[in-house]
């Protein structure tokens, strides 16, 4: 059984860091956690304690719409259907594929036509990236007929591109890839949203949308040992670009840096743009060079591989779904 207290630091943690001001309901409801013996109790007898994965598995079983939304009416609920919650919980890991970080990775990418190789890739949504409109600040990029549409709000000097990029190949590698159209997983994916984030779930839901028509391919493996071989496919006259966000944050240190090694030594023979979108500390390199911030912002940098060598720039704070971008 985990500890009650660890349990309730966590969600009062939730609460202050990931919900304030983001999340009103989840914040009231996370609070409430970090104060209710009886929830407290039920979570501490699951494998994992996650605050996302017991809302998400809640959201599950009622829908945005019936989400419990005060502190007794979640109470009642985990009362009532405190079996099926539990079966979840332990069958379900947290998932997201959150498209609206592709409005902080765009001024990113170096000029097309450009090899996409996203890593921890999910449903491969964010590979999608050509085929969205964005309002990035005041300026519009991309079609307006898109069923995918990207509001960042931006300060500092964004280097907004004038068009969207020629993307000439792309491909997924997840270790635990999402297929767009299996009906159960996007469930998930969507029970993974916060009930109160009506835009994020429509724009997750066209994303899906553009998906199911063309799905792109994610390849089943890890970041590290499988990534020499996809490496490998990508064709020679593009500028490739490898990107990632909110994934080496669950792998160990030693991993993060086996992945750049890898990369590193891959630079050989083609020049690498790296792009990483983590929260920091994720990447020393980068960390180094940020300034701190409150809050949980990600670090947007870019790292160009030349033969072996690395040039790091810190480009970016980032909201962690893409809400804002404040450029450096
Ligand atoms: C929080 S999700 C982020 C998904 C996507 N990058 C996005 O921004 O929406 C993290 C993803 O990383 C994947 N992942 C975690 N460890 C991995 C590993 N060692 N190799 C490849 N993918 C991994 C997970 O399966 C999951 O799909």
């Amino acid at each position: 059984m985990n500890d009650p207290s660890r349990i309730k630091r966590r969600y009062r943690q939730f609460a202050d860091t990931e919900c304030k001001g983001y999340s009103d309901l989840y914040y009231g409801l996370a609070l409430a956690v970090s104060d209710d013996d009886e929830v407290v109790g039920f979570i501490a007898e699951m494998p994992e304690i996650q605050p996302n994965l017991f809302f998400a598995s809640i959201q599950l079983l009622t829908g945005p719409d019936g989400m419990p939304k005060t502190g007794s009416e979640l109470r009642a609920f985990v009362h009532r259907r405190d079996r099926e919650i539990g079966e979840v919980m332990r069958s379900r890991r947290t998932q997201t594929n959150e498209v609206g970080r592709c409005a902080v990775l765009l001024p990113a990418l170096p000029p097309g036509p450009l090899a996409l190789l996203e890593v921890g890739a999910s449903a491969g949504l964010c590979l999608l990236l050509d085929r969205f409109h964005y309002e990035l600040g005041s300026a519009s990029i991309g079609e307006t007929s898109s069923p995918v549409h990207l509001r960042c709000a931006s300060a500092g000097p964004v280097p907004v591109p004038a068009a969207l990029p020629r993307v000439v190949w792309r491909r997924g590698l997840d270790i635990d890839p999402i297929d767009a159209r299996n009906d159960d997983a996007v469930r998930w994916l969507l029970a993974c949203v916060y009930p109160d984030h009506r835009e994020r779930r429509r724009r997750l839901e066209a994303a899906i949308g553009l998906a199911r028509a063309q799905p792109p391919v994610v390849d089943a493996g890890d970041l590290v040992d499988d990534l020499p071989a996809v490496l490998e496919q990508v064709p020679d006259d593009a500028q490739l670009v490898v990107f990632h966000s909110a994934v080496l944050t669950y792998v160990k240190p030693d991993r993060r840096q086996a992945f750049a090694a890898v990369l590193a030594g891959a630079s050989r023979k083609r020049n690498i743009v790296w792009l990483s979108n983590e929260p920091p500390g994720v990447v020393p390199e980068v960390a180094a060079l940020a300034p701190a911030q409150g809050g949980l912002r990600y670090l947007l940098a870019r790292t160009q591989f030349t033969n072996g060598q690395r040039r790091d720039e810190l480009l970016a704070h980032a909201h962690v779904h893409g809400a804002d971008v404040a450029w450096l």
